[in-house]
């Protein structure tokens, strides 16, 4: 069966692309890789973009861009989602050429999230390295293991978790069920993973929220520059939804941050990688080990 290999890219629509460049650049470390009136494109390695933020009034995700390693398994996975019942469509040449891949197909989950599939992304220029003046330790942390994850906020949980791991065919990789540590809510949290291994890339549960996207999480290959990013964030007083803790389950050490657009961002550290071969799903009482206190009301 052919399998996603990971979550490449992830696409935003922001009504202020302007509070969003200064916001990627100066605060989360990321680069520039374009901008025009209706798109900025913002790298965080040799590619591309990883992160797309399309002018738009929503302050939410638009889509989640999955990625394989081949054409042939590409083929394959849509001729799949077919017989699964997916209305799964090719793009068009504009879409196409705006995600800068070669061949492109996507489709709509449950909740109006379009997933994008996608074979043979381009490359930025040898002459134009990735570069971030503000990280110090090596980096992001993406290559196979994609741009990060992303906290979908569900309507019906079960639909949708049905839809992402009988359709799209994610793993399971555990569950949180945590009654105590947002006040008035029951957090039941479904975390899943693909091929190459990321603790999960995509996460969901039903929850009070006006957006779709509750958080997407970037890694840094540093521990130095999460304390940094924390310190440039107190600094530019950006509003800290969560300050530093760790997570029990993909034991990321980590902090949550208001994003121009409202929604969160989290920036970790540390993430497991899941080796299927040895792996168990577990069920986990609590959101963090530790630390994540709150500073901001946690659902707004
Ligand atoms: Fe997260």
């Amino acid at each position: 069966m052919a399998e996603i290999s990971n979550l490449a890219y992830v696409v935003l629509n922001a009504s202020d692309l302007d509070a969003w460049e200064t916001f990627a650049t100066r605060v989360l470390g990321l680069q520039v890789g374009s901008r025009d009136e209706r798109t900025l494109r913002l790298r965080m390695d040799e590619r591309m973009h990883r992160v797309i933020v399309e002018q738009g009034e929503a302050d939410d995700l638009t889509a989640l861009g999955w990625e394989f390693d081949t054409r042939a398994d590409l083929d394959s996975y849509v001729e799949q989602l077919r017989q699964r019942d997916v209305q799964v469509n090719e793009a068009e040449e504009s879409l196409r050429q705006a995600r800068k891949v070669e061949r492109l197909y996507y489709c709509a989950d449950p909740i109006g999230v379009r997933h994008e599939f996608s074979f043979g992304p381009q490359q930025a220029p040898l002459s134009s390295p990735f570069h971030s003046p503000l990280l110090v330790g090596g980096g992001f942390q993406t290559g196979e293991l994609g741009v990060g994850h992303v906290f979908v906020v569900a309507l019906d949980a079960e639909a949708s978790v049905r839809f992402y791991t009988e359709q799209l065919g994610l793993r399971i990789s555990d569950y949180i069920r945590d009654s105590h540590s947002i006040p008035g809510v029951a957090i039941d949290g479904v975390f899943m993973h693909t091929r190459s291994g990321r603790h999960h890339s995509l996460a969901t549960a039903a929850m009070p929220s006006a957006k779709k996207l509750n958080h997407l999480m970037i890694e840094v290959k540093s521990l130095d520059d999460v304390g940094l990013a924390f310190d440039r964030v107190r600094a530019a007083q950006v509003p800290v939804i969560m300050d530093i803790g760790h997570h029990p389950n993909d034991r990321m050490l980590s902090f949550y941050m208001v994003t121009p657009s409202g929604f969160g961002l989290e920036y970790g550290w540390g993430g497991v990688v899941i080796d299927d071969a040895n792996w168990s799903v577990s069920n986990y009482s609590q959101l963090s080990d530790w630390g994540h206190r709150f500073a901001l009301p946690a659902v707004q």
